[in-house]
């Protein structure tokens, strides 16, 4: 198999867990390896450049005394200016089209969602450029992580809908929805701005959901609700169909602590390490103790990687799981497969409307297009069964039976 030509590794959990420290010793081990290797910060609250102890800005540049590591941390505020025209003139035209006029320029800096935009438009960048080996993500805590995550694909589905087939369809469509709602409909020079703003994100969500390419590590402290929220936001993860390749587990008390103090917390601690051992399996658990220092500098830093990686290279695939999948079964009914680790039948909510499967989790909701295969089916049951959900499909309704009974069906099946 051919290698893939940039990994991408995005490390979240919840706040202080470690991520920065995690991301960066992966980062400089990987540049120790001799990968060019690119980390960006996308948590407002920048600690990277403190973990290296140098100065990091907006704006990509080598982390000093390091020959293949560069370093980033993402300012949306500096993206948002830099590309400004384009945005603007878009969004404004947008929001006078919907009829929400008075919407000042400033104003839209505060749309949802834009933030996660730029980040993802440069991650998409890097990895676009053939430039790096490895591209490292120090994400902002568990929420705005999935919120990134989830962007492309809610993105895709809207503009889809805005920009069915691009503008001659428009052309044709424009005068009938004039006619129709009175409203102004969208020009060639907004639709031109509109794509170019899509575009920066065209691809991404191939490049984050491809196993390949991307893993997500999940760093958690052996702590009952720091474990709790890594299981949710693997869920969720799963959920949008991006893949989780290890566990970090960050700040385990070494053995050689013997002050009773610390012998209680201690014996939790090995409770909890046990719950993520048992509850994330398959997935690998990487350790790293709670060290006598703060995590800062190239030579700590080197010391964590170690610690965790051992002999493993950090930029490698370090699991491998099953995706969605489709099974047509022998009695032509079909069976949809999407991984949901940790879910729970109470807070799923699904529903179906034409070709489009609803999947919600929580406030978390993933529009999934069925699959050819599963098109003109009934939906027939849905039960998670050991972290899957299964949900079954009937026979296909255009699918008559044919004269001669059940053989004939054995040989529809088949097809
Ligand atoms: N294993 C560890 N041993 C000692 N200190 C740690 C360890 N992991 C993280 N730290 C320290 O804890 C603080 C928070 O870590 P950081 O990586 O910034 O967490 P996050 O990015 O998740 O908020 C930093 O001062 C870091 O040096
Ligand atoms: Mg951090």
């Amino acid at each position: 198999m051919t290698e893939p030509a940039t990994r991408v590794l995005l490390f979240t959990g919840k706040g202080g867990v470690g991520k920065t420290s995690v991301a960066a010793a992966t980062a400089l081990r990987c540049a120790d390896a001799g990968l060019r290797t690119i980390v960006i910060s996308t948590d407002p609250a920048h600690s990277l450049a403190d973990a290296f102890d140098t100065v990091l800005g907006p704006v990509a540049a080598p982390v000093e005394g390091h020959e293949f590591l560069w370093g980033e941390q993402f300012d949306a505020q500096d993206r948002m200016e830099e590309s400004w025209a384009d945005i603007r003139s878009y969004l404004l035209e947008v929001f006078d089209w919907a009829g929400l006029e008075g919407i000042r320029a400033e104003e839209l800096s505060m749309l949802p969602g834009l933030e996660e935009v730029f980040a993802l438009s440069d991650i998409n960048t890097y990895v676009a450029s053939g430039d790096w080996d490895v591209v490292v993500v120090d994400c902002a805590p568990t929420a705005e992580t999935i919120r990134l995550l989830s962007l492309p694909e809610i993105l895709a589905w809207y503009m889809e809908r805005v920009f069915p087939v691009g503008r001659r369809v428009n052309r044709l469509v424009g005068p009938v929805l004039s006619k129709v709602s009175n409203l102004p409909v969208a020009d060639d020079a907004v639709f031109g701005a509109g794509r170019r703003f899509y575009d920066r994100l065209d691809g991404v969500r191939e490049v984050l959901a491809d196993p390949e390419v991307t893993s997500i590590r999940l760093v958690v402290n052996p702590e009952k609700m720091v474990i709790a929220e890594a299981r949710r936001t693997y869920t969720y993860l799963s959920l949008f169909g991006y893949r989780v390749d290890a566990v970090i587990a960050n700040r385990l008390l070494p053995e050689a602590i013997k002050d009773p103090w610390f012998e209680r917390w201690k014996t939790l601690q090995a409770e909890h390490l046990a719950e993520i051992e048992a509850g994330f399996a398959p997935l690998p658990i990487l350790r790293a103790s709670l060290a006598d220092h703060e995590l800062v500098g190239s030579e700590r830093l080197r010391g964590l990687g170690d610690e965790i990686y051992v002999d493993l290279e950090a930029h490698r695939l370090l699991h491998r799981d099953d995706p969605l999948g489709v099974d047509v079964n022998p009695d032509g009914t079909a069976t949809l497969r999407l991984p949901l680790p940790f879910a729970s039948g109470d807070d799923l909510d699904l529903s179906r409307s034409g070709d489009e499967l609803s999947i919600r989790i929580g406030s978390y909701r993933r529009v999934v297009s069925l699959p050819d295969a599963l098109r003109r089916r009934p939906v027939a049951s849905a039960r998670l069964n050991g972290g899957v959900l299964e949900i079954g499909f009937g026979c296909r309704t255009d699918q008559r039976r044919p004269r001669g009974g059940s053989r004939s069906v054995a040989r529809e099946a088949r097809r």
